[in-house]
């Protein structure tokens, strides 16, 4: 397949998920905008269009609360296929929202889009900074009492059924859960999605934590699942080091990020796994690593910090494999190459550790995995992830942040001479 193909099918997807002025992940498994997909939208679409790109930022901050959170899905239109929809989040948002964040990489990409073209990028970065820096000075108020990012639910991480969090979550009651019905699994085949059980227990936290009509201090206090999570603490660590960037160029004043910024990396320091050998999660209510190793272990670069055991880590998890990074060794007795984050290949969790790679000076490791994260896409399409052994693609098709990545990152080239002007 050649490369202008590939590049014309991904603007293609891109089209195609587009709503207006924000994209859903794909259409029909997850029909709203969710907030990590919608971020890696804005890196594909600033390869083509560059307004269409800001838009895409600026929709996403559109759902942010009073409180500076910024929720990992926003309704903006019912619909009937997906569980759990706003009905059942209860939010009280306008628009509606659900009660919990996701990944913020949103200020590393709004970088890479300012980067495009600063003149262009300014009104747009203008209007949004205060909004990130509010969004981080969340995390910072409420999700950072042991110096790295606490989640309180798997979905927050971005990767929502790792074994990263089996242990925690085997702590978590589900007497309460009554009857549900899924929508998951009437798009994708079961064997790929989380678990009957893991479903009751993500019930069982989103309705805890609403009946403390989403209080960050009574979901503290009172939630049964709370994890300091490698993944979420460098990337914030790298977001708020992109946001620092961004305030300078803005001439604002960058003490407060110069504090958090200090605070994450003493936070990401205890993260870090001696027995293991790995950055891993840690479980704040029983003091226990999961020990587990995973794809968001490998962020590290991309928050600024070297480790030489995480580098032959990464290069003993690529060999497992024939296409890396997998979200899951291959050697762990977890592993699961079909199943959702037990073992597939994410090619936009990829596109993060490669960019911290070749930002660190590791080219030659970030090569290899921009290489196969290119021959994933050749052989089997824009796929949701895929299996690492055998490469082919699975959940859903045709999906945002893969086409997203392909642009901006994996076949990112001339990127401004493609650029034109939006005039609409
Ligand atoms: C799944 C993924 C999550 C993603 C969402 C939409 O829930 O685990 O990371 O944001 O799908 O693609």
């Amino acid at each position: 397949m050649s490369t202008t193909y590939l590049d014309n099918k991904a603007r293609e997807i891109l089209r195609n998920n587009d709503l207006g002025d924000y994209t859903v992940p794909t259409h029909g498994l997850y029909p709203y905008q969710w907030n990590w997909d919608s971020a890696f939208a804005a890196i594909g679409f600033a390869t083509f269009d560059l307004d269409r790109a800001w838009i895409e930022l600026k929709t996403l901050m559109s759902g942010q609360w009073d409180s500076g959170m910024v929720p990992h899905i926003i309704f903006h239109e019912d619909d009937e296929g997906y569980f759990p929809g706003p009905g059942v989040w209860q939010t009280n948002q306008t628009p509606a929202t659900s009660g919990i964040t996701q990944p913020p990489v949103a200020a590393i990409f709004a970088r890479t889009c300012f980067d495009v073209d600063p003149e262009r990028g300014k009104p747009y970065l203008k209007e949004m900074f205060p909004k990130l820096l509010k969004w981080h000075r969340w995390f910072s108020d409420h999700r950072c009492e042991s110096g790295a990012v606490a989640i309180t639910h798997p979905w927050e991480s971005g990767r929502d059924n790792a074994p990263d969090w089996d242990d925690a979550m085997a702590n978590v009651d589900i007497s309460d859960v009554g009857e549900y019905q899924r929508r998951d699994t009437a798009h994708i085949d079961a064997d790929m999605r989380p678990s009957k059980i893991d479903y009751d227990r993500y019930l069982s936290l989103l309705y805890s934590s609403r009946d403390t009509a989403w209080d960050e201090t009574l979901i503290r206090t009172n939630s049964a699942f709370r994890v300091a999570d490698p993944g979420m603490t460098f990337i914030l660590l790298r977001a708020n080091r992109d946001l620092r960037d961004l305030g300078l160029a803005l001439g604002e004043s960058v003490e407060e990020i110069d504090t958090w910024i200090e605070q994450l990396e003493i936070g990401a320091a205890t993260l870090w796994n001696d027995a293991l050998g790995s950055y891993d999660s840690l479980d704040l209510l029983t003091g226990k690593f999961s020990n587990s190793i995973s794809n968001a272990s490998f962020f590290c670069w991309l928050a600024g910090i070297e480790n030489e055991q995480m580098l032959a880590l990464l290069r003993e998890v690529l060999d497992g494999v024939k296409y890396g990074v997998p979200s899951h060794p291959a050697s762990s007795n977890k592993f699961n190459a079909k199943r959702y984050w037990r073992g597939p290949t994410w090619i936009m969790s990829n596109t993060l550790v490669g960019m911290g790679l070749e930002k660190q000076g590791h080219t030659q490791l970030g090569d290899e995995i921009r290489k196969s994260s290119r021959q994933l896409i050749e052989q089997s399409g824009f796929h949701e992830y895929f299996d690492p052994i055998e490469g082919t693609g699975a959940g859903g098709a045709d999906f945002t942040w893969t086409a997203a990545v392909w642009l901006g990152w994996i076949n990112a080239r001339k990127t401004e001479s493609t650029n034109t002007n939006r005039t609409s």
